[in-house]
């Protein structure tokens, strides 16, 4: 199954995803991991993103698409991908329609994780990261058993540089002007699912599952 998650900031893609993809196994696509990851080794594309990611700003669409045209020709993909992050602009959608066209796949479907903006300031400023495994918690709506400590590898939790509150919302603002279009894009193309983002982690994977359980 080829599959898009979307939503604005904090609305819990990175989340779900986790879980989606131990339970269809399938490869996990974040460009946002994917510059995080460059810019925590120092790579020339670390520091060409660091310059955007820091400012809560898009990286330029031909960097980011190159990123995800490299990744989905990957033979891991053949069985299927998620990808998280990506598209963010109508010009990266229209890439990713060509990208998937010349390897001979076609996109599924787009969940929307709908969230309203009250509730993701909160979200992003309490998140927390395990520095080793990726896992992502919340200091109150999903916190770890040991403060700063990953229960699933005792490995150090850690904030991200853009989840401050003057980022946050340059980062809102970057998703309503440049994201949000993209919501109509996909429903004129009849891809698009809603999924109401706002209930409990528990009930947003199960509502994702069995949209995902529908295409396999
Ligand atoms: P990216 O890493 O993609 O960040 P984002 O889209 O801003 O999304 P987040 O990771 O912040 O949120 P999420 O929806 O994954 O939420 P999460 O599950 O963690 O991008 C970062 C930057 O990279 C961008 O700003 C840009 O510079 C660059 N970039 C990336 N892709 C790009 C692209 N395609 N083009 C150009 N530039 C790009 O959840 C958030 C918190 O809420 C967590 O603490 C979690 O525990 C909690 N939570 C989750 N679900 C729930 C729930 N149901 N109830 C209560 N709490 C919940
Ligand atoms: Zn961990």
């Amino acid at each position: 199954m080829n599959v898009i998650f979307m939503g604005p900031p904090g609305a819990g893609k990175g989340t779900q995803a986790e879980k989606i993809v131990s339970e269809f196994q399938i490869p996990h696509i974040s460009t946002g991991d994917a510059f995080r990851l460059a810019m925590s080794q120092g790579t020339p594309l670390g520091v060409e993103a660091k310059g955007y990611v820091d400012k809560g700003l898009l990286v330029p669409d031909e960097i980011t698409n190159g990123i995800v045209r490299e990744r989905l020709a990957q033979p891991d993909c053949d069985k299927g991908f998620l990808l998280d992050g990506f598209p963010r602009t109508v010009a990266q959608a229209d890439a990713l329609a060509e990208i998937v066209d010349s390897l001979g796949k076609k996109i599924e479907l787009v969940i929307n994780l709908s969230v309203d903006r009250s509730f993701l300031l909160a979200r992003l400023t309490g998140r927390r990261i395990c520095k080793s495994c990726g896992a992502t918690y919340h200091v109150i709506f999903n916190p770890p058993k040991q403060d700063g400590v990953c229960d699933k590898c005792s490995g150090e939790l850690y904030q991200r540089s853009d989840d401050t509150e003057e980022k946050v919302g340059t980062r809102l603002d970057e998703y309503i002007n440049k994201t949000a279009p993209l919501l109509d894009y996909y429903q004129k193309r009849e891809l698009l699912r809603e999924v109401n983002g706002e209930q409990d982690i528990h009930a947003v994977t199960e509502q994702i599952s069995s949209l995902l359980r529908g295409l396999a």
